[in-house]
């Protein structure tokens, strides 16, 4: 007989293992009403190049998977379509994992499926929402209150029937828990299943949900008005962001104890423009304008209707960074033009300039396409043992972080006065100080948050301590609820470029309190 060497073996036996899960794949067929797809295998390595409107990958990185590419017909009489795509890992962990999307967009989140998805080991599904388009381009909406439908919630919950289903036929094994991560429009997602589909899901980990659409499309608008036209009274250009930045920090930095170019808690920070107000004399470039004054006081005060009532809350001090690349930095507020152009008016050339208070509160109502979710009852999804984890980035340039405080707050109350249940036991919410929308900012901002590690910044180590995907799996399959999380802020935002430093994320209302020593780690601080 011949002999053969142990490695040889192993390697003889992966290759038999590749290649059946490769006939595996590409004979793969299931029959699923109103789908047709199409399979493909990638092995260990292969390139993947894909490029949908919302998110390419080009990489050679992935192990191998099972490509499902999915045309779901979402209304057999209007014939509306959905282009969906599911990942399926031959190192499967017997785990579903489903990702939403970012704005309008518009395409299948390739970076979700390949690094949050796949490389960890997920079957993973992503949708396009029932439309290609870029995130910030809503004429697919127009007068078609199907693809307004698909956008709310149809797409991606059909995706998901079609992703448990074909999962489950192809590795010919039940799925053992199914989880959902996503940030902005995605996590506007992730809350519309967990009210209106609660058994779909053990764990949803969400990030800055864009939820109200009707409220933050407004206030995409409002925000706009304080600054613009460009070169105005109120205009702020980016060199004047930063001189308003320098004044905030100088106010600001050290309410929490530590200065480090990172306010914890900003609610805390109660800004005066009025500190660097002009004088005669003073070179326009290190100071403020009246019209400047009074343009940072509204952008940075809550917004109410004159009778009194909410509608959005404020850009919090400490993300100036970010504003002076956001929407108010020119005429770029195309996502909130764009909502009531093509669903709430039906015209292309409807003027932003516009809008009222009462339309706001006529769209609340109409609500097209259900997009936004209805009130704050969530506690089917907590009845049935779902858990929820929320993130939101203190510096958050396109929604304001204040959006995502009340969605905890208004959910947490509902649930108390309605029900026995402690929704701290189902529910956490993780503020990020410093971090930017979904990602990257000044604070410890990597902490496996969706399409974070697709940006550069994976958490330090997927586990339970760093990763809030593994976190939320921790909780829902051995019940250790998340007390603590410890996120990463690397040089540049890179992580290549190493650790800069460290910190501790707490479950609001708890804050990472500062205890002596090394500042860089979160070793230092202590959840109260
Ligand atoms: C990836 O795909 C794009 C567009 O299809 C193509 O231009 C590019 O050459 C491909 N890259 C590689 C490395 O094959
Ligand atoms: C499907 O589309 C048709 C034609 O637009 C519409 O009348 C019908 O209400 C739609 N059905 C559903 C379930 O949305
Ligand atoms: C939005 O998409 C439509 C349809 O594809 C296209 O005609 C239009 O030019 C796009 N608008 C912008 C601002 O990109
Ligand atoms: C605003 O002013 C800057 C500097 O003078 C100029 O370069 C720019 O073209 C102006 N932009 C507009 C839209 O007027
Ligand atoms: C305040 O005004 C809005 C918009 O006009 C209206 O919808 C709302 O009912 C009013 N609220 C109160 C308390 O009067
Ligand atoms: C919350 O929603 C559930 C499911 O739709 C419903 O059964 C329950 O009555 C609602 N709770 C309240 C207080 O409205
Ligand atoms: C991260 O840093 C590396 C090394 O400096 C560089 O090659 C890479 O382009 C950077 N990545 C990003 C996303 O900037
Ligand atoms: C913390 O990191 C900064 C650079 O980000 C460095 O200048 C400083 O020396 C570090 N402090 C300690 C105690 O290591």
């Amino acid at each position: 007989m011949p002999s053969i060497t142990n490695t040889a073996l192993i390697g003889l036996i992966a290759a038999v293992g590749a290649s059946a899960w490769k006939d595996q794949c590409e004979g793969f067929k299931a029959n699923i009403p109103n789908v047709v797809m199409k399979s493909t295998y990638y092995p260990a390595g292969a390139l993947v190049n894909l490029t949908s409107p919302s998110s390419t990958v080009n990489t050679k990185t992935l192990p191998a998977f099972c490509r499902l590419a999915l045309t779901i017909t979402t209304n057999v009489t209007s014939g509306n379509q959905a282009l969906t795509e599911v990942w399926m890992p031959d190192a499967w962990n017997n785990r579903l994992l489903g990702f939403g999307n970012g704005g309008f967009s518009g395409g299948v989140v390739y970076s979700s499926l390949s690094y949050d998805g796949v490389l960890q080991g997920y079957s993973s599904f992503s949708t396009n929402t029932g439309h290609q388009s870029s995130p910030i381009n809503g004429t697919w909406a127009l007068n078609d209150v199907n693809a307004q439908k698909d956008f709310g919630y149809r797409a991606f919950q059909l995706s998901y029937q079609a992703a448990k289903t074909l999962t489950e036929q192809y590795y010919s094994k039940s799925i053992s828990k199914k989880y959902y991560l996503g940030c902005s429009t995605a996590g506007r997602m992730g809350l519309v299943e967990a009210q209106r589909y609660p058994k779909d899901f053990d764990g949803i980990v969400i990030g800055s949900p864009a939820n109200p659409v009707a409220r933050l499309a407004a206030w995409n608008i409002y925000q706009g008005r304080q600054v613009l036209p460009v070169n105005g009274t109120r205009w702020i250009s980016p060199a004047t962001w930063s001189v308003i930045h320098k004044e905030v920090m100088k106010q600001c930095d050290g309410i929490d104890g530590l200065v480090d170019n990172v306010i914890d808690d900003p609610r805390q920070c109660n800004f005066r423009p009025e500190a660097i107000a002009c004088g005669p004399n003073d070179d326009r470039s290190t100071c403020l304008t009246l019209g400047q004054i009074a343009a940072v006081r509204a952008l940075y005060t809550d917004w109410y209707s004159s009778n009194g009532t909410f509608i959005f809350s404020r850009f919090e001090p400490g993300g100036e960074v970010a504003y002076a690349t956001s929407y108010v930095s020119g005429p770029n507020i195309a996502l909130g033009p764009e909502y009531w152009k093509n669903m709430i008016f039906s015209d292309p050339k409807w003027d932003y300039n516009t809008l009222t208070v009462d339309d706001v509160f006529r769209a609340i109502q109409s609500n097209p396409g259900e997009i936004d979710n209805n009130g704050y009852n969530y506690t089917s999804y907590f009845a049935g043992g779902g858990k929820l984890l929320h993130y939101v980035g203190l510096a958050d340039q396109i929604i304001s972080s204040g959006n995502s405080y009340n969605t905890y707050n208004s959910i947490s109350a509902f649930t108390k006065e309605n029900t026995n249940m402690d929704p701290y036991d189902y529910y956490r919410f993780f503020p990020v100080p410093g971090m930017n929308h979904c990602n990257g900012g000044d604070g410890a901002n990597a902490m496996g948050g969706n399409n974070q590690r697709s940006a550069g910044q994976p958490p330090l180590k997927t586990d339970a301590a760093h990763d809030i995907l593994a976190a939320m799996v921790d909780w829902v399959e051995n019940d250790n609820a998340p007390t603590q999380l410890i996120a990463t802020k690397y040089n540049n935002n890179n992580a290549t470029q190493g650790v800069q430093f460290t910190r501790k994320l707490c479950p609001y209302p708890l804050k990472g309190v500062y205890q002596g020593g090394d500042q860089n780690s979160s070793d230092s601080f202590t959840c109260m």
